[in-house]
């Protein structure tokens, strides 16, 4: 998506909180990074596309924030090490792991799926959510906020997008169990399920899908600042949040 969101001055509540977003670049990230940045929240940023990237920095810079924007595949054990040992050097603390980063595949039934776009999908959708959380986890601390960015598709299918359907599918077990296992460490995990959302990631399956029908990616990223911003002895296990006309 070309039209951006704007950090906007917030309320300040995220002041000395570190944030790291994958796939900052554009659609839901870019929109999760202008929130928190609104809120004062220092934000680790990353996505494959290094220039992308760097203009997502200079655009964020006039938040005066700190601000770490690292290339990182999260499909690639090594890359995701050398963006932790960056954000180790930069901030020393991680308050805050949003994993966003996705890809959706064209349709194909089963059947006719190609297996490098299954492979390609579940190591970005599922792998990679893995490999971060799990680097994350060493350096985050009680109070801390996980929020794993799955999607309606996380708990209904559509006939054509198996790789994808399965990818979310695999993260919310992922993500019901990291919770489990980290609600005695006080580390909260957060289930977002949002439905279409007008972002590029359409493009890759249905190009003509009825944007004016969608959520915005501002909208989204408003109710998981509004998740994160609750007291930490309160959470949000699981954030559904669909266009008002229900799914497309
Ligand atoms: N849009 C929707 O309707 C919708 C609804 C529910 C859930 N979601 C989920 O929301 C998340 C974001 O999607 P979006 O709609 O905002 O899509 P998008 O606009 O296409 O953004 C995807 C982001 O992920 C990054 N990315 C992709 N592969 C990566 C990799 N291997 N390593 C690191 N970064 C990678 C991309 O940057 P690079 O290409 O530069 O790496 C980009 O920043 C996805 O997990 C998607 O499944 C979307």
């Amino acid at each position: 998506m070309r039209a951006r969101p704007r950090s906007s001055p917030g309320s300040g509540k995220l002041d000395n909180q570190v944030a790291l977003i994958t796939g900052a670049t554009r659609g839901i990230g870019l929109a999760i990074a202008h929130a928190l940045a609104a809120e004062s929240c220092d934000l680790i940023l990353t996505a494959r596309d290094a220039p992308a990237l760097d203009r997502v920095g200079r655009e964020l810079a006039s938040a005066k924030i700190g601000i770490l924007a690292h290339p990182c595949d999260v499909r690639d054990p090594h890359s995701v090490d050398a963006l932790f040992r960056a954000a180790r050097q930069q901030f020393r603390r991680l308050d805050i792991l949003i994993n966003n980063a996705g890809i959706a595949h064209p349709n194909h039934p089963v059947e006719k799926l190609p297996f490098p776009l299954w492979k390609d999908v579940l190591e970005t959708n599922l792998t990679g959510t893995f490999l971060v959380t799990q680097a994350a986890l060493a350096i985050m601390k009680r109070g801390g906020t996980i929020v794993n960015n799955l999607s309606i598709a996380a708990t209904r299918v559509f006939p054509g997008s198996a790789a994808y359907s399965a990818s979310k599918h695999g993260v919310l077990g992922l993500t019901n169990t990291l919770r489990q296992e980290l609600r005695p460490r006080g580390i909260r995990v957060i289930a977002l399920l949002a439905g279409a959302t007008n972002t590029d990631i359409w493009n890759t399956f249905w190009p003509q899908a009825p944007r004016r029908k969608m959520m915005s990616p501002e909208t989204v990223a408003e109710a998981v600042v509004q998740a994160i911003l609750l007291p930490a002895n309160a959470t949000v296990e699981t954030l559904e949040i669909l266009p008002t006309l229900g799914t497309l």
